[in-house]
């Protein structure tokens, strides 16, 4: 089938099956167009929180298709590429940061969202890059923190909110590629344009920007600013989101290496093919959803 065939039979197919699909703003741009909505994490968890279709098709990755599983368990949640994976996510494992809580006992553990529906059953809040500032106020002050599993983020969050952290070590291969000396380059060649980046940028990165947000803050934030160029440190599948939002404005990207291998495994064809499959299904155990659901449940409530 060409482009435009499968676009129109996934669009069938998900009207007489009541199915949503969810797109993640990194995601193909065709894989976005075919898209009941595109968002950031927090964004599309929400709209899965809230949906009341019988299928959710999440075009994104796996940590991504569990917490849509973890808060909406009636639903049938597809995750058409089932290698979609984040190594981010891989970094944290539930016996190494039971160790650390041990080490720390009455730290509140501050778990990313980019990590597995086990980590977060041993986690008391989960947040996303568009709330972690604001989760990280919402622990007592007198609490230590552990901060897991993105140290860029926890680190970047931390001096924000004006509370100290313990970071565990783990960080976005896709990121890290984005480089101070890119910046340079960048901005050297468009000495107008202003920085945006992604707080899973290295600090160095974030310390040259003038923006760090979300991917959906970084569109909202080149919409509302007053400058006409922008230079987008973050997975270069934003700027296909940022040319269509954004219209009139330039954006380049800090570098064209930025790009995450996992969430480009999604494509149109295997939109199609898991809708008319319904599969494959990401599921969480019982016993693990329930542990998770409720740092889940803070982190959708907590924030703009
Ligand atoms: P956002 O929540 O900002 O969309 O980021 C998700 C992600 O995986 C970034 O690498
Ligand atoms: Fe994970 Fe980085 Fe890819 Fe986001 S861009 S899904 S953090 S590997």
């Amino acid at each position: 089938m060409d482009r435009e065939t499968l676009h129109a039979e996934i669009r069938r197919l998900a009207a007489s099956k009541e199915a949503i699909i969810l797109a993640h703003n990194y995601q193909r741009p065709e894989v976005q167009d075919v898209a009941d909505f595109t968002g950031d994490s927090l964004g599309l968890s929400r709209r899965a929180a809230a949906s009341s279709a019988k299928i959710i098709v999440f075009c994104g990755v796996h940590f991504m298709a569990e917490t849509a599983a973890i808060l909406a368990p009636d639903k049938r949640v597809i995750l058409p590429e089932q290698r979609a994976g984040c190594p981010m996510a891989d970094m944290v494992d539930v016996e190494g940061l039971l160790e650390l809580k041990a080490e720390h006992p009455g730290a509140v553990v501050v778990t990313y969202v980019n990590s597995s529906a086990a980590v977060k059953a041993v986690s008391d809040v989960c947040c996303t890059s568009a709330n972690a500032v604001d989760v990280l106020r919402w622990v007592p002050p007198d609490k230590e923190i552990i901060f897991t599993p993105d140290r860029n983020l926890g680190t970047w969050a931390a001096k924000k909110a004006g509370r100290e952290v313990i970071v565990w070590p783990g960080f976005c291969p896709t990121h890290e590629l984005i480089e101070v000396a890119d910046v340079l380059a960048a901005k050297a060649a468009h000495p107008q344009a202003k920085v945006v980046v992604h707080p899973e940028c290295p600090p160095e990165v974030v310390g040259l920007a003038d923006a760090v947000e979300s991917t959906t803050g970084m569109i909202r934030f080149c919409r509302e600013d007053d400058a006409t160029e922008y230079l987008i440190g973050t997975e270069c599948g934003l700027l296909y989101r940022l040319s269509k939002d954004v219209p009139g404005k330039r954006f380049y990207p800090v570098t064209g290496a930025a790009v995450c291998p996992n969430m480009k495994m999604t494509t149109l064809e295997k939109v199609y093919r898991s809708l008319r499959d319904e599969g494959p299904l990401v599921t969480v155990p019982a016993d693990i959803r329930t542990k998770a659901l409720q740092a889940v449940q803070r982190m959708v409530e907590i924030g703009a």
